[in-house]
Order: C-alpha cells, then sequence, then structure tokens
C-alpha cells in the first residue's frame, strides 16, 4: 500500500464517520422532542385530588341543589369522560353535605321532587328523605356521601 491508499483510505474513514454524526445528530433532533410527547401520558400521575363543583352561592338553606360536573380522566393514553352529579345541602350555611344522585338500588338517577320535599327514584318507586335516609321502596342504604370541603365559596369534592 502506497501513500496515496493510505490518504484514500483516511478520507473515506473521515467521510464515513463524519456522515454517522450527522446522521446521528439529526435523529437526535427529531427524536428527542418526541419522547416526552410519547411517554408523557404514560407517567401522568392524577393530579387532582378535588373536583371543583361550584360556587355555594346557589345553594340555598334546605333544598338540596344539583351541581353537574364532567370531568376528564387520563390513564396512560386513554382520556374518559364521566359526568358527575350530585346534591348539596346546608341547613345553616356554613356546613354543606353532597350526596350521590345515584340510587342505592339498582343506581338509577334520583331527582329532588321540591313539592314532595324528597328525592324520588323512578325505576323502583324509591324514596329518600332531604338527607339521604330511605323513606321507601327497595333501596338498601341512604344515598352515598362525598368527602367535600369549602373554600372561597367554592365547594369541591373529594375524588373516589
Ligand atoms: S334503582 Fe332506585 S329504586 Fe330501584
Amino acid at each position: 500500500m502506497d501513500k496515496s491508499e493510505d490518504k484514500q483510505l483516511g478520507r473515506r474513514n473521515f467521510m464515513k464517520v463524519a456522515i454517522a454524526g450527522i446522521g446521528g445528530l439529526i435523529g437526535a433532533a427529531l427524536g428527542l422532542p418526541a419522547i416526552p410527547y410519547i411517554m408523557g401520558p404514560a407517567l401522568q400521575k392524577e393530579s387532582d385530588d378535588w373536583i371543583q363543583l361550584g360556587s355555594i352561592s346557589k345553594v340555598e338553606l334546605n333544598i338540596p341543589t344539583l351541581f353537574k360536573k364532567t370531568i376528564e380522566t387520563q390513564t396512560g393514553w386513554i382520556n374518559t369522560e364521566e359526568e358527575i352529579s350530585a346534591y348539596v345541602l346546608t341547613s345553616n350555611g356554613q356546613d354543606y353535605v353532597v350526596m350521590s344522585n345515584v340510587c342505592t338500588h339498582l343506581a338509577c338517577r334520583v331527582r329532588w321532587i321540591p313539592e314532595k320535599d324528597s328525592f324520588f327514584c323512578p325505576c323502583h318507586n324509591g324514596v329518600f328523605a332531604k338527607d339521604g335516609t330511605v323513606v321507601a321502596g327497595p333501596p338498601p342504604r341512604p344515598l352515598d356521601r362525598f368527602e367535600s370541603k369549602v373554600e372561597d365559596g367554592v365547594i369541591f369534592i373529594k375524588r373516589g
């Protein structure tokens, strides 16, 4: 092998290394920004334990008031939407009870009937008192309650 062949091989090797290096840089420039996009949802944790229902100013004394809230939950890459409905009741404007509107019999939705001063479940004629206790029908237990808190005039329920 003479000197000119040595130089040729040196240039070839340099070009191989340079091309591989440029390819690597281009790959990193394109690939690195995609990592958080791909991995982010899988690494995301439930961040908010409290669900904001709304202002307590709309809750009148001794009248169960319905709040509806759509919450989005992300588990890995799967997004789900869920509607939560809850009745908020206060007898003194200080302490609040938040009740599920899901009947404890077979999970139909109960409605507050002001004229009857009670909740009514249309599926099997279940009746609940204002505080959620069972008055009549097949429901085996009172309406479920959410853990709740009030901050700056806004009522929150704990995510279940
Ligand atoms: S589901 Fe409500 S009474 Fe049966």
